[in-house]
């Protein structure tokens, strides 16, 4: 197993706050699929599988639980074999995005649904990823170029910016890119509970059973504070 991911393990299996966030990304990700087979891409130690068994998990690094070790950018499966693809803290690690947004509309059916859950940047968020996360927030990037990959590159290299760019000021682009990609649904998440987690670091500030009622008293006020204080996105796509 990768350490990295044996790392992330290890602080899944510590902390119940954790198993309760990812408990609730997965129950709005599932509320917005299509019926049918769900590939989870970048799927670490197999996380979808703990809430869906029936999921095929599929990572670049190895891990027990997946199903294969597979690229993004070049899935191994045939044209039309998905009804849904999931995505959660990936995006923002693959060199080309375009590369996996050509792959996932090859290997979905028509109606079917990429389900994308990654950090949003907003004016607090910004700061909390920018000052107290390790991966960096470069919004002088453009989100689409097509660069020739890095030889050197690690599937942890990343910059959080890319899918607020790609969905904000670049949405006009991606649409033209792909017309056959549908943004259905573009949600900002995240405002309390998830930066006291701490994620997979080993502290937490929120104890489990304080994690259901603030993401419930948060869902009451993302209309009003998620443009400024969000920390994550859910951004749906169907397949036309
Ligand atoms: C931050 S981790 C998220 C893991 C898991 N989805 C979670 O939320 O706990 C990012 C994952 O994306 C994987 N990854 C990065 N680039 C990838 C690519 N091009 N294809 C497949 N997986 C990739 C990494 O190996 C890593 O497991």
């Amino acid at each position: 197993m990768d350490p990295r991911l044996a790392e992330m393990r290890a602080a899944w299996d510590a902390k119940g706050s954790l198993r309760a966030l990812y408990a609730d990304y997965y129950r709005r990700i599932r509320r917005d699929l299509a019926a049918g087979p769900t590939l989870e891409v970048g799927a670490g130690f197999g996380n979808m599988k703990h809430f869906d068994p029936a999921v095929v998990s599929i990572d670049m690094l190895a891990a027990p639980g997946l199903d294969a070790m597979a690229d993004a950018q070049h899935l191994p499966f045939a044209a039309g074999c998905f009804a849904n693809i999931v995505m959660v803290d990936v995006l923002h690690h693959v060199e080309r995005p375009l590369d996996f947004f050509r792959e996932a509309a090859r290997v979905l059916r028509p109606g079917g649904r990429i389900a994308l859950l990654e950090p949003a940047i907003t004016p607090l968020s910004w700061a909390f990823y920018h000052y107290l996360h390790p991966e960096p927030v470069d919004r002088s990037v453009d989100p689409m170029a097509t660069a020739a990959p890095d030889p050197d590159r690690d599937a942890f290299d990343a910059n959080q910016a890319v899918p607020t760019l790609l969905f904000g000021p670049h949405a006009a682009r991606f649409r033209a890119a792909f017309p056959e990609l549908a943004v259905v649904s573009h949600a900002r998440l995240s405002l309390f509970a998830y930066p006291l987690s701490g994620g997979y670091r080993r502290w937490s500030l929120i104890p489990r059973p304080l994690v259901g009622p603030v993401l419930a008293f948060e869902d009451a006020l993302l209309p009003i504070l998620g443009r400024a204080m969000a920390f994550r996105m859910l951004v749906v796509l169907e397949r036309r």
